[in-house]
């Protein structure tokens, strides 16, 4: 037995590679020589890694340094095999490609055809029913919803401002669609605004036509967020049923759906605490929304905005990976410079500065904190408020003062505010500091345009928010500066993320870029549901 199994393993060392492989492949195989016209496409698609002079930031010895966190996307076999022969025929050396290549036994470079790895990219396609890129309408629809998530966030500040929030006491997520129709509903509607809180104390000679005014804002802005949960739940259905997108897209039409039905479950959760009976008691707070509700539905909807935004871009950045390889290649080469990572990670704490800072003004509004010190820089007599009147005991819940510190900085306007001057502060200068970085030493040589322009792009959102703040603290709060503030904090956070999106290359687009920069066929139609075969 011992000396059958001695043979039968010295047999298998010598029997022929053909052997082990199953005849599909064999027959693929004999395929071998890709067609000249393919070679160099293939070539041209990642000239800009082989063209580079040694003198640059790309030079040979970077470009090889900056494959490196690429290795991974390139490890696919066939279609690393290809690419890197079709250049290895090209004569090319300095490239991605032949570094991978390597580490790939040159005897086996020389069998795999282009067509191999396309048949493999595609076979793989073939095992989800999902394509590899979005359509170009649903990054569209994605944009537009984004859109009208911006402007029922400005809808419902004027909202606030107007104070017409707590008009609508219920919450009827079919029925309330429907306005009061006739003189019977509206005294209805009116009855059970007077039984709450804000009419008593705040409102008590309000007549029919003024309930009528701030019933409308307050219906209208409830309206915007059916339609855009109808107008997001129904096309997304359909996009995915038709395979409009890929699976992950797909996984995020999922969260932003889920997300904005959570939104309306906060927004109603805000309202009650608004209509709470302990704000009937003249002793009690001012009957408004728990800022703290307010900035979780105010974050919400940042973030459902973000995600809307974040998930559009990304579908367009792959379809021009699709339709211009090359240039996403040579885009993925910069971006994989190390010396652009500090840049990148500075853009990522000025998203998280920003974010804060939105949540500190959110904090601000709800407590109308920006009705007390209305100058700047000053504070009363100083930069800051006394520090008796900023760590106040009275705002303090426990017997040892532990939870003076954070209720202080959460429920005490005037630290609320110069929370927010401070944060406001941070991010202005933060964004001043990026603006120097983005141009000087190595970064300005290698940062992308698109990210340099991005960059000046968020100094302008920045000076203008800025001056807004300032502006509607000077002149306390009017409704109009108030509301353009807010606008401009989410025209900030979007600056923020569209500079930080023009920086990254995320794995699944990586994957794009090297299975149409290897392809070497021609051009995929943008938009296409389906994944071209050869
Ligand atoms: C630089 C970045 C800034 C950002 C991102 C920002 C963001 C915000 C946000 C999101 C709100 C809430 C708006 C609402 O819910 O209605 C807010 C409110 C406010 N911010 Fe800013 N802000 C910035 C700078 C400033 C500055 C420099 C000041 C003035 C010193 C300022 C003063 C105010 C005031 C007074 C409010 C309350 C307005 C209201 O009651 O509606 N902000 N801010």
């Amino acid at each position: 037995m011992a000396s059958f199994q001695a043979g039968l393993r010295r047999a298998l060392a010598q029997a022929p590679r053909s052997a082990f492989s199953c005849r599909q492949c064999l027959h693929k195989t004999q395929q071998i020589a890709p067609p000249a016209s393919l070679i160099s496409r293939s070539r041209n698609a990642f000239s800009t890694t082989s063209r580079v002079s040694s003198s640059q930031p790309g030079s040979a010895a970077t470009v090889q340094r900056l494959a490196m966190p690429y290795r991974s996307v390139y490890r696919t076999p066939a279609s690393l095999l290809t690419f890197s022969q079709s250049i290895k025929r090209a004569g090319s050396s300095n490239t991605v490609a032949s570094r991978s290549l390597s580490t790939t036994p040159a005897k086996e470079t020389a069998v795999v055809a282009p067509e191999a790895a396309s048949e493999s990219s595609s076979s793989s396609s073939e095992v989800s029913s999902f394509p590899d890129t979005s359509s170009k309408s649903v990054a569209i629809w994605l944009i537009a919803s984004a859109v009208s998530v911006f402007g029922i966030v400005v809808w419902g500040g004027l909202t606030r401002l107007t104070e017409s929030g707590l008009s609508i006491t219920e919450w009827k997520p079919v029925t309330g669609a429907l306005p009061p129709r006739n003189e019977e509903d509206w005294e209805a509607e009116f009855a059970k605004y007077r039984a709450s809180p804000e009419y008593a104390r705040l409102n008590p000679n309000m007549t029919l036509e003024e309930f009528k005014k701030i019933y409308f804002m307050e219906w209208s802005h409830r309206l915007w967020g059916r339609v855009i949960g109808m107008s997001f739940v129904l096309p997304a259905i359909y996009f995915v049923a038709r395979r409009r997108v890929t699976k992950r897209v797909a996984w995020n039409l999922l969260g932003i759906a889920g997300l904005i039905g959570f939104q309306g479950v906060i927004g109603w959760w805000m309202v009650a605490s608004g209509l709470r009976d302990e704000l009937f008691s003249p002793g009690a707070q001012p009957p408004r929304v728990s800022q703290y509700r307010l900035t979780a539905h105010l974050a919400t909807a940042f973030v459902c905005y973000s995600w809307m935004l974040m998930t559009g871009l990304s579908i367009l950045r792959d379809l021009r990976v699709r339709a211009d390889p090359a240039a996403a290649a040579k885009l993925a080469n910069t971006l994989a410079l190390p010396a652009l990572r500090p840049f990148r990670l500075a853009v990522t704490a000025l998203t998280v500065l920003v974010f804060t800072t939105v949540l500190s003004g959110a904090l601000v509004a709800g407590l109308d904190a920006g009705l007390i010190y209305n100058e700047f820089p000053m504070m009363g007599n100083g930069l800051t408020p006394p520090h008796a009147e900023l760590w106040d005991a009275h705002y303090s819940r426990k017997p040892d003062h532990s939870d003076l510190w954070w209720r202080n900085m959460l429920e005490n306007p005037s630290l609320v505010q110069l929370d927010h001057r401070i944060l406001a502060t941070t991010t202005f200068c933060a964004i001043m500091a990026l603006f120097a970085f983005s141009r000087t030493g190595r970064i300005a040589s290698m940062l992308p345009k698109s990210a340099k322009r991005g960059t000046t792009g968020v100094v302008h959102l920045v000076l203008m928010q800025a001056t807004l703040g300032i502006c509607t603290l000077i002149y306390m709060v009017p409704t109009h500066l108030a509301a353009t503030h807010q606008a401009g904090s989410l025209a900030l956070l979007t600056g923020v993320l569209v500079l930080g999106h023009r920086l990254r290359m995320p794995k699944s687009t990586l994957r794009l870029v090297q299975k149409y920069a290897t392809k070497g066929s021609p051009q995929p139609n943008i938009g296409s549901r389906v994944t071209p075969k050869q």
